[in-house]
């Protein structure tokens, strides 16, 4: 789908459907909404007089008024001006696409809502409106026969004020890469573990990096034994599909290079958990819904979604991608309960319970970001059920002993509306992770469980400035959403790219090394 600035009066736009957003107890349309209401005579006006349309937020009503261009006029409501934010119009515009693409149509005409009356930069609402857009079209359709009705070709975002439509240009632009990026993610997260293993994903990162103008290497299973990333070859032993370590850089700029040693340069890791399926291995789950474990390399399709959605952006600074991948399977050769792991770093952890693999790959993966003395790392990860189980499937859990780190992603989570929730980190849980064979056992009993594993990570991230993310609970919807189907979300891109442009604009950050940053 494409998504495309238009000047000029949104009631004269030939189209499949039209929608204009109505806030709650508005009674007499203006903006887009009342050029519309001019030329249909009436039939806004008429629709608000007769009660059956309130304007609550997301309400939706399908009208078929004469007088207009398109062939269906679809009204979604606003809900209160004063709460209307660039998020509500995120999901404003995804349940207009999605309504529009159900009845049949193949373009649509919006206005950037809240742009307007809303007090929405034209800048954000627009970018808002492409990325919502595309985001409440989305469906995985890859294995079905029958894909049922076809996306949107075209949304156009039309705006009268020809110097509103000028600014509006590149900012549709970035909303239609990152919304891309996070289909890119979603489909990964889709796809059966059978069709991308680790190696597959080694191949999408290539891929991704090539068009993204960016580099990626996948470290094999004999380079990963050089490096000594005991605990990422430990989950992948059971498997006839070795591990591997997929390795993205983009240097400062938009592209390639920049790795040399000669200038310091202001670096930040991602790190994405890439569990290609995770049945557990010896300490197997439960038959019920392992299907969903497609969906354990969410934190690595969230990476590979940001290095597509950063695709000609330009960043004073080297964003380096991480993502260890393997396929935690039961065998006969599989990690066993018991077995003691020597990590890259050195610590040694007994195996407690082989389902808890994810603190596994993921701790040697921050061992490994040392080298690139990052000034930040953030990894996500859909490490625990139990995030789902303290937050439900509306906040991801952010962890990290860093409050600069925890402010900023707050912050743009906020703007991006994919919702953290901070837990705790408190010393005094490193104690249950004490082993009695090795220095750590990897799992600890029932309770705290999401602490205890982003407590076992600190223990390999050291003093590096670093936030975990449990993205067990937000990166699968259980229910539609109008910005997204139930499955895999693509959660985390969005947010990740938010973070990165307000810290890449902040120029006090790069005189903080990370060794000199305060710690708590
Ligand atoms: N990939 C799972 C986490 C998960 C579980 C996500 C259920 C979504 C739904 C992870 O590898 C895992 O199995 N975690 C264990 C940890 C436990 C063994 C300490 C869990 O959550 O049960
Ligand atoms: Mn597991
Ligand atoms: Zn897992």
């Amino acid at each position: 789908m494409d998504v495309v600035p238009r000047r000029g009066n949104i009631a004269s736009r030939p189209a499949g459907a039209v929608a204009i957003g109505i806030f709650q107890g508005e009674r007499r349309p203006t903006g887009a909404a009342g050029a519309i209401d001019r030329a249909s005579r009436g039939a806004v006006t008429a629709l608000l007089r007769s009660r059956d349309f309130t304007g609550r937020f997301l309400e939706t009503a399908v009208l078929y008024p004469s007088g207009l261009r398109a062939r269906r006029l679809i009204v979604v409501g606003l809900g209160q001006p004063e709460e209307l934010s660039p998020h509500r119009v995120r999901l404003v515009a995804g349940q207009a696409a999605r309504r529009a693409r159900d009845l049949g149509a193949r373009t649509l005409a919006t206005p950037a809502h809240g742009a307007g009356r809303g007090g929405i930069e034209p800048e954000r609402a627009a970018r808002a409106v492409a990325e919502g857009s595309i985001l409440g079209d989305y469906r995985f359709t890859a294995y079905r026969t029958d894909p049922g009705p076809p996306p949107l070709d075209r949304v156009e975002i039309v705006e009268l004020d020809a110097a509103s439509s000028v600014r509006m240009r590149p900012a549709i632009l970035d909303g239609v890469r990152v919304a891309r990026g996070v289909c890119l993610a979603r489909d990964l997260a889709s796809t059966p573990g059978e069709d991308l293993p680790p190696e597959r994903l080694g191949q999408k990162a290539l891929a991704v990096a090539r068009a993204a103008g960016a580099t990626a290497r996948v470290l094999g299973k004999a380079q990963l034994e050089r490096l000594g990333m005991g605990g990422l070859l430990a989950v992948g032993r059971g498997s006839a599909n070795p591990p591997c370590l997929i390795v993205l850089e983009r240097g400062p700029g938009g592209g390639r290079g920049a790795a040399t040693a000669a200038r310091p340069t202001r670096t930040v890791v991602v790190i994405g958990k890439g569990v290609t399926f995770d049945t557990g291995g010896i300490s197997l789950k439960p038959r019920e819904n392992m299907n969903k474990m497609k969906y354990d390399m969410s934190g690595g399709a969230a990476v590979l979604g940001l290095f597509s959605a950063l695709q000609g952006v330009e960043l004073p600074l080297r964003l380096v991608g991480l993502i260890p991948a393997a396929e935690n399977m039961p065998g006969g050769r599989a990690l066993k309960p018991g077995d003691v792991v020597r990590m890259m770093d050195g610590t040694t952890v007994e195996v407690t319970n082989t389902d808890a693999e994810g603190r596994l790959l993921l701790a040697d993966a921050l061992a490994y970001s040392r080298r690139y003395e990052p000034e930040a790392v953030v990894d996500l990860a859909t490490l625990t059920g139990a995030i789902s189980i303290a937050l439900g499937h509306l906040a991801a859990g952010l962890f990290t002993p860093d409050e600069d780190l925890a402010a900023e992603l707050l912050a743009a989570a906020a703007e991006t509306g994919e919702r953290l929730w901070r837990m705790p980190l408190w010393p005094e849980y490193a104690s249950e992770l004490r082993g009695d064979t090795a220095d750590f056992v990897n799992s600890a009993g029932r309770e705290g469980v999401s602490i205890l594993a982003a407590t076992f990570l600190r223990h390999f991230a050291r003093d590096l400035p670093w936030a975990h993310l449990d993205i067990a609970s937000t990166a699968w919807s259980p229910v539609d959403r109008p910005h997204e189907p139930r499955g895999p979300t693509g959660f985390g891109v969005r947010l990740l790219l938010e973070w990165i442009s307000r810290r890449a604009a902040d120029p006090g950050k790069s005189a903080a090394p990370a060794a000199a940053r305060a710690r708590p």
